[in-house]
Parts: structure tokens; C-alpha cells; sequence
């Protein structure tokens, strides 16, 4: 099993309902392909984490790199993982901003990174949320 972390910016802001959208077609994509992971998006800039089988986190990569509305999009890590990190989900999301009033961006990952035990993928996922706790 492969997990890919990559970081990226996109050319325009997204407005929450764009990721929603996003995020229901990732779902929906990831899900048919056994892909699961999570999504951080911190003003323009994301870091996703996708673990899968090595022929769908590919694919399902090749298309993320192809969308027009991704720029510089960088490949943080490529590892073999024994096992995945999300249990069931097809794509865990948190977003910066003043859409979850009640928590800040750090918080709500803490959150979401409560199943995973490996260091390096936590380390990656709040460092990124402290550097854009703003967003
Ligand atoms: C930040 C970001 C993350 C994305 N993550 C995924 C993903 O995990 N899985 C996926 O299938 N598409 C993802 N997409 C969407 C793809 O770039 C592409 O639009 C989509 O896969 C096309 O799917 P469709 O051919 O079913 O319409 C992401 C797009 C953005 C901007």
C-alpha cells in the first residue's frame, strides 16, 4: 500500500461552497478506488495525504496534478505503508477561515489526525495547520 503527501497552491481562492464540491467529487472518485485521506486547505495552498493501492493513488494523482486549478503542486513524501491511516474515509477535510467559528484550523486537525499514530504524517498535517491558522 502507497501513501503520497503532497502540497500545493491553486491560482484562485476557493469559496467554500468550490470545496464542497470538491470534496463531494473526491469522495465519490476516492471511494470507488478504495483511496482514502485527508485534505487541509489553508487560504490558497493545500496538503493532502492519499493512501491506496499503488495503481490508484497514480491515478488519482495524475488527475490532481492535471487540474488547471492547481499550481506548483510538489510531492512532500511517496512511502509503502503497512496499513492506512483513516479507517473508512474517502477524504477527511479541514479548511482555515472563519468557517468553523467554534475552532481554529489547528484544533480542528488535531481532531482529525486522532487516529493516526505515525509521527512523520502527523508532523506534516499541524505544522501545516499552524503555519495557516490564519488563512
Ligand atoms: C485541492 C484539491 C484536491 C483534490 N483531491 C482529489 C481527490 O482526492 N480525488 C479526486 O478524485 N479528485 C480530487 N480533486 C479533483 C481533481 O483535480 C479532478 O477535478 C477530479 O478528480 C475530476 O473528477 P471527474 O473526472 O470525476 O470529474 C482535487 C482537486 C483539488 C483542487
Amino acid at each position: 500500500m502507497r501513501r503520497l503527501i503532497y502540497i500545493s497552491s491553486t491560482r484562485t481562492t476557493f469559496t467554500a461552497g468550490d470545496l464542497e464540491e470538491i470534496l463531494r467529487i473526491s469522495r465519490r472518485n476516492n471511494a470507488a478506488v478504495g483511496v482514502t485521506g485527508l485534505l487541509v486547505a489553508g487560504g490558497r495552498r493545500f496538503l493532502q495525504v492519499l493512501e491506496g493501492a499503488e495503481g490508484a493513488i497514480d491515478a488519482v494523482f495524475e488527475r490532481i496534478k492535471q487540474d488547471p486549478r492547481h499550481h506548483a503542486v510538489v510531492v512532500l513524501s511517496r512511502t509503502d505503508i503497512a496499513a492506512p491511516s483513516f479507517g473508512e474515509w474517502s477524504m477527511g477535510y479541514a479548511r482555515g477561515g472563519a468557517v468553523r467559528g467554534d475552532a481554529t484550523l489547528p484544533e480542528t486537525v488535531a481532531q482529525l489526525l486522532a487516529p493516526v499514530t505515525d509521527p512523520s504524517l502527523r508532523g506534516y498535517f499541524e505544522g501545516f495547520a499552524q503555519v495557516h491558522a490564519a488563512a
